[in-house]
């Protein structure tokens, strides 16, 4: 009956603790959004919510837990007496004799000890299941993202190419990506531009394969990205995410996170690429301050330059940019794509961005809308061609500064 009974309870009450992980999480790391608000009533009958039905189920398997010892020992007690009660009566009537009832009293007590301890088996086992099952499907996962054999050969050195690439997120349908193709050649910078949602951050996510195309190719130095190792692969490429991240450490062993045998010396060239080494000078102990967990003693802009001297620290015959200069001020936007142009010359960019002006010197832009390209071309030829980009254009620049 407990079988039946307690362990679904069980099972529901793992997902419950997950519900209930989730929402504390949510309101820990929102605090200060929560508190602008004034929603720390919803935030609190939310947690409210998740708590009760916790609490609920928790309190049924604890009740017919705490009632299992009693039962029994009710029933083991019970048994004692019964043999007692009856051996007595027999060994009155002169049936059987006294030893024979001590005997079989032994024996009984023995089967019911053993009862016990299935019983406790039975207590452990719904627990013990449900949690060996969520550890197995962790540990039967295969990632999906598999490396070859070995490394197939590169024909061509700086190159960046998709072609006829459809991509759709593994958990939907509706492709993000619709037969995008072009080609950035060595040394080139590919600039990609688009209103929010329109595919760019995923886009750029599939040369370090991230994710894996649903249709067509994604080709580095003209071999397929799925035919080469995940580590070769990224070792040639220098990525700076969307978001700064950093990690706990020094700042020197952040900009050195991708090469940790780096030297002073080539740290500080990084940093000065990104220009970061003002304010890591200005810091209390230069190089060697530490960034806190998150990188939560840095403002968003400083985190991004060091996010972007981590990148230049190892050298990439590969940049990508995901909208990476959008924390920064329009003068440190532009010095820092100076500094990178003189500093990584020959490195392919492919370049993310919202400003006009920071791609507008780019060897070819592509114009996203909705995951389809409606334009790729400098940016001379795309105001002429694309009503897209020229509204974007426009909306950024007046008529004069862009000279039409
Ligand atoms: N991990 C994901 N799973 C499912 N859909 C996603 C995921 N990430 C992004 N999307 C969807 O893909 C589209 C493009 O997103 P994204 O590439 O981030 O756009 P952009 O960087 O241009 O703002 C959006 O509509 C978004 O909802
Ligand atoms: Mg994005």
């Amino acid at each position: 009956m407990l079988m039946v009974f307690v362990m679904p309870k069980f099972k529901i009450m793992q997902k419950l603790v997950d519900g209930l992980n989730g929402v504390s999480r949510e309101h820990l790391t929102g605090l200060r959004v929560v508190r602008a608000y004034n929603a720390e009533e919803y935030q609190e009958n939310k947690f409210g919510a998740a708590n009760d039905k916790i609490t609920k189920t928790q309190l049924f398997t604890g009740r017919m837990m705490a009632l299992m010892s009693p039962v029994m020992m009710l029933i083991m007690n019970g048994v004692s007496l019964g043999i007692y009660w009856l051996g007595a009566a027999l060994v009155n009537k002169e049936v059987v004799d006294l030893s024979t009832i001590m005997q079989f009293m032994m024996l009984a007590s023995q089967i019911i000890m053993s009862f016990m301890m299935v019983m406790m088996m039975f207590v452990l086992l719904p627990r013990a299941q449900v949690a060996a099952t969520r550890i197995n499907a962790v540990l039967d996962t295969k990632p999906s993202i598999t490396d070859p054999e070995s490394d197939a050969p590169r024909t061509e050195t700086g190159t960046v190419e998709f072609k006829n690439v459809t991509f759709a997120y593994p958990d939907s349908d509706l492709p993000v990506l619709k037969n995008i193709s072009f080609k950035a050649e060595k040394g080139q910078t590919v600039a990609f531009i688009g209103s929010t949602g329109s595919g760019k951050s995923t886009l750029i996510n599939l040369v370090p394969r991230f994710f894996d195309v649903t249709e067509g190719q994604v080709l580095i130095d003209g071999a397929d990205v799925r035919e080469i190792k995940q580590s070769t692969l990224r070792s040639i490429i220098g990525y700076v995410p969307q978001k700064g991240v950093l990690f706990t450490g020094t700042v020197k062993e952040n900009i050195a996170f991708g090469k940790p045998d780096l030297s002073d010396e080539e740290v500080i060239a990084a940093a000065k690429v990104a220009e970061a080494d003002e304010f890591v000078r200005e810091m209390e102990q230069g190089y060697n301050s530490e960034i806190s967990q998150g990188g939560k003693n840095v403002s968003g802009g400083q985190k991004q330059r060091l996010s972007i001297a981590r990148a230049v620290a190892v050298k990439p015959e590969i940049f990508i940019f995901d909208d990476s200069f959008s924390a920064l001020d329009y003068k440190t936007d532009k010095k820092v794509r100076e500094n990178l142009k003189a500093a990584s010359e020959g490195a392919t960019k492919l370049i993310v961005a919202q400003r006009i002006g920071t791609i507008m010197d780019a060897d070819c832009i592509v114009v996203l809308d909705s995951g389809e390209a409606v334009g790729i071309g400098t940016h001379k030829q795309l105001l002429q061609t694309c009503p897209v980009y020229r509204e974007i254009a426009l909306s950024q620049l007046s008529e004069e500064e862009l000279g039409l």
